[in-house]
């Protein structure tokens, strides 16, 4: 693959868009931060610039720019972003030409640059390496990603002349009605010829109802110098689909959801019913593993093989190794090792670590605690601070009471221990190997090996005591 800083004589750098305020959100927070698919909607971006492998990327950030420049310095982190990051600074709004303007010394360094725009997330690696491709093979000054849209509504339209050469850009605001008829649009996605672009943006004047500098209009301009334009129409329009409102939010939501699908299903998993299944973007499910209907796999969750998750499952940054059965039940920020059983109606909270070989099971909740290996809290128990080693039993409706109305308390299940129907084991608290509570028994002390309780307050039962 032609990767696009291959050589330093013709360098490429990749400029993204990203400091407007995105107003059509109505919303306080930064557009390009906005989440779809469980990361920001500016990480898709990054992500794919990345893939090209430029010599740099240059972000231009100027709405709330501290916080979008802290939130894409994580992302890069978060996602090996290798390339060199540079911000460029846009102090007023003016529009996207101005943003570019603005960026005239990071583009100086490049003989070629890539424009991307910050809130266009579904932009695939292949059509912007074509995009490339095709721009430097035609040895031209400008190429754009364009796309045929059943509805053009709010896309600049692409103007061709009689022999279908692009003649210009013409955003909605300011078409006349036959140009908004027009049907293919501008995706917002361009390579230049730096000296091109330099030699244009400077003339490009303010327009529309907010007096904005397009980026757009470089094009004319470019052609008026003598410049070739290319115009790359994608054969999937679905990825220009640009982020201007929560409609566009949702319907790019929809799109990322059934690619990762797709993905998932075409690497060995089974999902039952995609339209009622929703998956992050970075979600990893192993192989011959189904997914039921009506299940929501979120954030960096990790699902092993041949388990079966669902119906009716929510997961969120969680990890549930190899055969688990999880169904009807929520996890978040915990790990379920191999071979667990866990639901119907089970909470597994964070920094919860159950099994291998546990099961949790009807209306439970296991709140940052260990289930040890082969122990069971099948039915209507809370579990909170504690940790149960291996081979227990906790008996339906048994509730560690870790709290005394200030601080939590601890509570350790050694191995073997049978805590009868019922138990309330007030923390702190040790119940000793192979112990046993009986049923309804308020535990208040510690529980030695071996030693059976029964009762309010719980005591040992005395074996052989006489009458
Ligand atoms: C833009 C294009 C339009 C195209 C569409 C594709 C222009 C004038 N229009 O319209 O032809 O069909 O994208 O989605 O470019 N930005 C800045 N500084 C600014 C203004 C905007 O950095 O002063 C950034 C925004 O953060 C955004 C990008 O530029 O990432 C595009 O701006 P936006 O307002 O979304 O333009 P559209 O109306 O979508
Ligand atoms: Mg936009």
């Amino acid at each position: 693959m032609n990767r696009i800083g291959h050589k330093a004589a013709r360098s490429t750098g990749v400029l993204i868009l990203a400091a407007g305020q995105g107003t059509r959100m109505e919303s306080s927070i930064p557009k390009i931060l906005h989440p779809v698919g469980g990361r920001p909607i500016i990480y898709y971006v990054l992500r794919v610039a990345n893939a090209l492998k430029p010599a740099a990327i240059g972000v231009v950030v100027g709405h709330e720019a501290e916080e979008v420049k802290k939130a894409i310095l994580q992302i890069a982190k978060d996602c090996g972003i290798s390339r060199p990051l540079q911000f460029i600074e846009q102090k007023k709004q003016l529009g996207s030409g101005n943003a570019v303007l603005e960026s005239v010394p990071f583009l100086k360094k490049f003989s070629s640059a890539m424009v991307l725009c910050g809130d266009t997330p579904l932009l695939t690696y292949e059509s912007l390496a074509s995009l490339h491709r095709g721009h430097e093979e035609h040895k031209a000054q400008a190429t754009l990603l364009t796309a045929r849209m059943g509805n053009p509504k709010g896309y600049g339209r692409i103007v061709r002349t009689a022999t279908g050469d692009v003649l210009k850009i013409v955003e909605e605001s300011v078409a006349t009605p036959k140009e908004a008829a027009i049907n293919e649009i501008n995706s917002g996605a361009y390579c230049f010829e730096v000296a091109a672009l330099l030699s244009g943006l400077s003339q490009i004047g303010a327009k529309g109802p907010k007096g904005e500098h397009f980026l757009t209009d470089i094009l004319e301009l470019v052609r008026t110098k003598g410049g070739r334009i290319i115009a790359h129409l994608s054969s999937n329009p679905e990825e220009a689909l640009g982020i201007n409102t929560r409609v566009q939010l949702a319907a790019a939501e929809r799109i990322i959801n059934r690619r990762m699908l797709e993905r998932l299903m075409l690497s060995g998993v089974t999902v039952v019913d995609p339209s009622s299944t929703h998956v992050d973007a970075d979600v990893e499910v192993g192989q011959d593993s189904i997914i039921e209907p009506f299940t929501i796999l979120r954030g960096k969750t990790k699902v092993g093989s041949k388990c079966r998750v669902g119906p009716f499952c929510f997961i969120e940054d969680a990890q549930v190794g190899n055969e688990c059965e999880v169904r009807t039940s929520q996890l978040r920020g915990c790990r379920v090792l191999e071979k667990c059983v866990i639901g119907p109606y089970s909470n597994i909270r964070p920094e919860s670590v159950i099994g291998p070989r546990a099961k949790v099971g009807n209306f439970s909740e296991v709140k940052a605690s260990r289930v040890g290996f082969g122990s069971k809290v099948p039915h209507l128990s809370y579990i909170g601070d504690t940790d149960i080693r291996e081979d227990v039993n906790v008996g339906a409706g048994s509730i560690t009471c870790n709290y005394d109305g200030k601080l939590k308390h601890k509570t350790t299940i050694e191995a073997k221990a049978f805590i009868g129907s019922g138990t309330m084991m007030v923390a702190p608290l040790r119940v000793g190997k192979g112990a046993v509570t009986g049923a309804g028994a308020v535990v208040t002390r510690d529980v030695p090996d071996g030693v059976t309780v029964v009762g309010v307050p719980a005591k040992p039962i005395v074996r052989g005591g006489g009458k």
